[in-house]
């Protein structure tokens, strides 16, 4: 790609609005992300749920995202749609959003285990899809995003989303049938980092040390060793080989970790998780789900009169 035609795609991502069905904490931690990066303006983000009092929703509003309970507001203003609801709500998100997006519209999604078929089956012929996976770094620009591209998606669907996601971490395009792994091991490895953090500093203030200390110095270990790697292109075992001198402490260390399974237990989370993620694309099935009981209970969860008042419009 020649640097002319990336700064022209760079200036359309700019001036595109995004949209997030569902306003959890992946639209607000991405939200975060995007709009501290300087990939979009707060203006140019919206985003839509059925509760409006949640404490995700008072956070995006605060960041300046436009929010509005009603799903086809957020798809009227926006040409990148982002799903960002649980797997089984998918059924019933996908058949309210099928009579209202069309061929210019990018719909994204990050829903767990739901697969680019069973989306692109719920929607027009021509809907252009894709599939991706990432984590709640991108808050802090440290996200690890990864796509899959449906059937109708361009090559120039795909340069868009390195631009916007490249500004809040790394991104890259995957075969579809990985994102179920990348899902266990960086999807939910955020999860993994911060338990890890929380026990180190726990060791170390039972060793003496003032918890913040702690807490600070284990998150920065942990940093440190991740950018080594990427940067120096090293193996693990090497740049752990390199700590280990002979008789040291942490070789002593090592020792407790290994006959405590350390490394076993992290192969067995990573399996689970994947596991599990394959788990969810069943409940994201149309077959499998009762479209019906979840229609049920986001109707039930509506604050109607809320609605009413705001005739669903964006609120600030
Ligand atoms: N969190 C992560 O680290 C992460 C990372 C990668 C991918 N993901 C995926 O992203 C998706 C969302 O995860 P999350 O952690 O953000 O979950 P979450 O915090 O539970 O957010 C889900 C959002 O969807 C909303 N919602 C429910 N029904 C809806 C409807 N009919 N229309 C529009 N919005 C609706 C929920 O609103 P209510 O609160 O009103 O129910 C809530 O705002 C999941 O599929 C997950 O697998 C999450």
């Amino acid at each position: 790609m020649s640097a002319s035609s990336g700064f022209s795609i760079l200036l359309k991502a700019i001036d595109m609005n995004v949209g997030f069905i569902g306003a959890g904490n992946l639209a607000l931690y991405m939200s975060q992300g995007l709009v501290r990066s300087g990939a979009i303006r707060a203006s140019q983000i919206f985003a839509s749920s059925p509760e409006t009092k949640k404490p995700t929703v008072k956070d995006l509003k605060e960041l300046g995202v436009r929010f509005s309970p009603d799903n086809k507001a957020t798809v009227e203003k926006s040409k990148l749609l982002i799903l960002a609801v649980k797997p089984k709500i998918m059924p019933y998100v996908l058949d309210e959003l099928s009579t209202m997006v069309n061929k210019d519209h990018l719909i994204m999604s990050f829903a767990a285990g739901v697969n680019i078929s069973s989306i692109e089956k719920k929607l027009p012929p021509d809907a252009r899809v894709m599939r991706a996976m990432t984590n709640t770094c991108c808050a802090v620009k440290e996200g690890a995003t990864v796509y899959a591209s449906g059937k109708n998606s361009e090559t120039s669907d795909g340069e868009m989303i390195e631009q916007i996601f490249g500004r809040v971490g790394t991104v890259e395009e995957v075969e579809e049938a990985n994102i179920d792994a990348i899902t266990g091991l960086s999807g939910s490895g955020p999860a993994y980092a911060f338990e890890a953090i929380e026990a180190l500093s726990d060791g170390a203030v039972k060793m003496g040390l003032p918890r913040g200390l702690a807490m600070r110095l284990g998150a920065q270990s942990l940093i440190g060793a991740g950018r080594m790697l990427l940067e120096t292109g090293k193996h693990p075992g090497e740049l752990k080989d390199a700590i280990c001198s002979p008789e040291g402490a942490t070789i002593y260390a090592l020792h407790h970790l290994e006959k405590g399974g350390f490394r076993s237990l992290l192969i067995d989370a990573v399996e689970a998780s994947c596991v599990r993620t394959r788990e969810l694309q069943l409940q994201g099935s149309e077959d499998t789900t009762n479209v019906e009981a979840i229609k049920k209970s986001i109707r039930d969860g509506l604050h109607l009169q809320e609605i009413l008042e705001n005739n669903g419009a964006f609120k600030k």
